[in-house]
């Protein structure tokens, strides 16, 4: 009787010791800056859903302590705390994991991604330096358009701050592969849990380049409907900005790609294998710079760059369109942080 419950004293022991070993091993604090916005509110709500994730904190300029107090009566284990205007960044940012950042204007009718250059570079600047100065070992993942500078501004950031890793600074394309996988599926009468599309390049108007060539599983398609469907998932985002009539750009479905690409940074930290998500990253591929391709994560953020594959004849002459375009992109934020 004695030495069976000393045996299952240790039993119990060792089960409390896995389970605390695993419950440490799945610790990770993550935070959205620009957590109040159309983007960031839906985005927190399903990231409070996220086993992965145990603290969420939520930062904004204004209204956070609203949607932390909804958000939080969630009855899901991640903690939520609230963070509100540049003196709360330290708290918001100490210890985490990963950062999301959807904080910026969005587009209106008529508007171009760049056209809310000047004022989401300088909002982007800014989280930046905190995240460098905070949290310098994050996940950075660029929600904040146009994406094609955000990312090369974050990183020029890092660098001056002397802790640039470009494997840590990561633009979120998912939107661009979430749409071509929605639309490829109805288009082509497949399983839509099944369809994959690698979209490479940038993430704005012709740099957003959907290689249909590539789809798995193997479809084929006319040159009708490669043109059709290049130009549908290209201009996706504006479909959406049109529809809205001036209230705003995509913002559920943006969410809901945020989510997906943040919890697929998470599994590859906590060290789960053959993670892969298009990224739009510090990148030579085509010699811009930074391009968006396939890329497996790791515990460090990018760990192989899985580059673009071959290309149909069709993508290849998109493709030049692409260069151009993006190395104006890029340029433009790098010269907005060196100051030239
Ligand atoms: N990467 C993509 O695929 C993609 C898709 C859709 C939208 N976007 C972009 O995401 C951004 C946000 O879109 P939205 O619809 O959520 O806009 P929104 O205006 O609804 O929300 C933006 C939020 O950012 C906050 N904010 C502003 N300045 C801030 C600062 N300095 N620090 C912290 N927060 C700040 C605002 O208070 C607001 O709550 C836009 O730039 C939009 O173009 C990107």
């Amino acid at each position: 009787m004695m030495f069976s419950r000393t045996a299952f004293r240790i039993r119990g022991a060792r089960k409390a010791m896995r389970s605390f070993s695993l419950a440490a091993q799945h610790q990770q604090k993550v935070a959205v800056l620009g957590a109040a916005g159309g983007i960031g509110q839906p985005m927190s709500l399903l990231m409070k859903q996220h086993p992965a994730i145990t603290h969420l904190a939520l930062y904004d300029i204004v209204n956070t302590p609203g949607v932390v107090a909804d958000i939080s009566h969630i009855n899901t284990p991640a903690k939520v705390t609230s963070h509100q205007g540049p003196d709360d960044l330290q708290a918001a940012l100490e210890g985490c994991a990963a950062v999301v950042i959807p904080a910026g204007v969005p587009r209106k009718p008529g508007m171009t991604r760049d056209d809310l250059f000047n004022t989401n570079a300088s909002i982007v600047q800014t989280l930046a330096e905190a995240c460098a100065k905070f949290c310098p070992k994050a996940i950075i993942c660029i929600i904040s358009n146009p994406v094609n500078s955000t990312v090369p501004i974050a990183s020029e950031v890092f660098k001056k701050a002397g802790v640039y890793d470009p494997g840590r600074i990561l633009g979120v394309t998912t939107l661009d592969i979430v749409r071509a996988n929605a639309f490829v599926a109805e288009a082509k009468g497949l399983d839509v849990n099944t369809v994959n599309v690698p979209v490479i390049g940038g993430h704005s108007g012709v740099t957003i380049l959907p290689l249909l060539s590539q789809t798995t599983p193997k479809a084929s398609f006319s040159n009708d409907e490669t043109e059709k469907l290049t130009d549908r998932i290209q201009n996706a985002g504006t479909e959406v900005v049109n529809a809205k009539a001036g209230s705003g750009s995509a913002t559920l479905s943006m969410a809901y790609a945020g989510t997906k690409f943040t919890a697929s940074v998470l599994d590859a930290l906590n060290g789960k294998t053959g993670i892969v998500e298009c990224a739009f990253i510090k990148s030579d591929i085509c010699g811009t710079g930074y391009f968006a391709s396939p890329v497996e994560l790791g515990p460090n953020g990018v760990k192989n760059n899985l580059g673009i594959g071959e290309l149909s004849p069709y993508e290849k002459k998109k493709l030049e369109e692409v260069i151009p375009e993006l190395t104006k992109n890029i340029k433009k934020g790098e010269e907005f942080v060196l100051g030239k």
